[in-house]
């Protein structure tokens, strides 16, 4: 029997749905969203860059599109595979396995680092990879509910990650669910120590020993884990230092909780892998994985030690967690990643950036901080270098500058408090991992120039 499905459409119709959009409908379409979005449309991408609808208009984008696209827009070899894909199954329900699944699965752990063997994966995406993470927890320490978060931490904007996440006072009007099986933790932040130290490595990391001290003594639960991005994204890029690590992660042992780490924008970005190569060989229990590993489609990854117990079917599934494209794709970009020695690229475009970044740093008091590393890169402007007033405008008025020149760079979440200070002061330079150094030059070129501008403003 025959089951070749036939086309009911031509080629041209498809395209009369998707190719064009009318001027009615663009200027309608904001009251019909419930969700605000920007006047810009983009029309492609190709590489590193994207194309502006109707004006034909490219940018150089430095924020890969919420840092997820590392080996370009519409990568030709991820649009094969996942056209292959869609032509041959388009679709299983969670419970299935199928080739590309099988294949993801052996491919990721055989980049993991140490024993982290295990993998769910869905299609949700960094907050349901993080839920998945802290109901495996519970599963494997029965009757431990509390997990402790971080200070400035960005955790998803689920009903419960949210409460995993820094509150962003004045910016969300609704309390999020779980408070009450969270707490905070200060983040090692040694550029604005939050114990008043001088700064990395002039210190007894006093800011860990209080985390210590509130857990041991200030939990009102069982203590399940700790959840981390050990270099924070949202918050404005900040690496907690490698001793903070080393230290946490020997207590974390010695007591018996979970240490889960969050490495949603790090996967690859640094330059690595895995976060636990630059922190030297420091492996979580627990790491979460999203938006590179899923080659520009949504994924969601959770991967544990291969001594934690797994889920049942009803505890880890979801409508398209199992869906073929994502794991065609993602087996693209990881192969893609080691033909194109895209780490290496990656660490040598980063270093080139930041240590020109560094020189002008020595010409502009309102640099305050640089932070990396690989191309996860962070510049926190300052008003005063004294007194390290945000520079919220400086930032904003930035980045505007430079989208006039078209250059794409990103801005750090808003973090604000109830007795109103604001921080929006981290400049990202987060491009592809496939940019050249005549690419890097340019960003530099342009970063410059608009910072002028902005300080002009002032
Ligand atoms: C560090 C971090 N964790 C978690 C998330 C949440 O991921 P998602 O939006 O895919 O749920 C993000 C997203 O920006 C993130 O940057």
């Amino acid at each position: 029997m025959d089951h070749k499905q036939k086309r009911l459409f031509s080629d041209e119709e498809i395209l009369s749905w998707i190719g064009e959009v009318t001027d009615q409908e663009i200027n309608e379409v904001h009251q019909k969203s419930l969700v605000p979005f920007y006047d810009q449309i983009w029309e492609s991408g190709d590489s590193s860059y994207l194309k502006q609808y109707k004006t034909d208009k490219e940018f150089l984008d430095c924020t890969s599109q919420a840092w997820t696209s590392n080996i370009g827009f519409s990568n030709p070899d991820v649009a094969f595979a996942v056209s292959h894909q869609l032509k041959t199954l388009s679709h299983v329900r969670y419970g299935f396995a199928t080739k590309p699944r099988i294949k993801f699965i052996h491919k990721i752990t055989s980049l993991t680092p140490g024993n982290l063997k295990k993998v769910a994966a869905n299609a949700m995406g960094g907050g349901a990879s993080i839920e998945a993470a802290l109901r495996l927890a519970m599963i494997n320490k029965p009757g431990a509910q509390q997990f402790y978060t971080y200070t400035r931490s960005y955790h998803g904007s689920s009903l419960a990650t949210m409460s995993l996440s820094t509150r962003f006072a004045g910016v969300t009007r609704f309390k999020p669910w779980g408070l009450d099986r969270v707490a905070k933790i200060p983040f090692p932040y040694c550029y604005r120590c939050p114990m008043g130290q001088e700064g990395e490595n002039k210190c007894n990391l006093e800011c860990l020993e209080l985390a210590q001290n509130l857990i041991e003594y200030g939990s009102v639960d069982k203590v399940c884990g700790i959840l981390m991005e050990p270099i924070q994204g949202p918050g404005g890029h900040v690496p907690a230092p490698k001793r903070y690590i080393r230290e946490l992660r020997k207590w974390t042992e010695k007591n018996e909780i979970f240490f889960i780490w969050d490495e949603s924008q790090l996967f690859t970005r640094i330059g690595h892998w895995f976060t636990s190569e630059y922190y030297e060989g420091v492996t979580p229990d627990i790491t979460c994985l999203t938006k590179a590993i899923g080659g520009s489609l949504p994924m969601g990854v959770t991967i544990a030690r291969e001594d934690i117990n797994g889920f049942n079917s009803a505890e880890e599934h979801s409508t398209f967690g199992a869906n073929p494209l994502m794991f065609a794709a993602s087996m693209v970009f990881m192969n893609y990643v080691e033909r194109a020695d895209l780490l290496k690229n990656t660490r040598e475009q980063g270093d080139y950036i930041t240590s020109k970044l560094r020189n002008l740093q020595k010409r502009y008091d309102y640099i305050g901080d640089i932070r990396c590393p690989g191309l996860m890169i962070g510049i926190e402007l300052v008003n005063d270098p004294e007194t390290k007033t945000p520079g919220n405008t400086l930032a904003a008025d930035l980045v505007e500058e430079a989208m006039d020149q078209r250059v794409i760079f990103g801005l750090m979440a808003p973090i604000s408090t109830d007795s109103g200070k604001l921080f929006r002061n981290v400049v990202k330079i987060k491009p592809p991992l496939i940019i050249t150094r005549e690419e890097s030059d340019h960003i530099l070129n342009v970063f410059e120039s608009s910072l002028e501008e902005a300080i002009d403003y002032l």
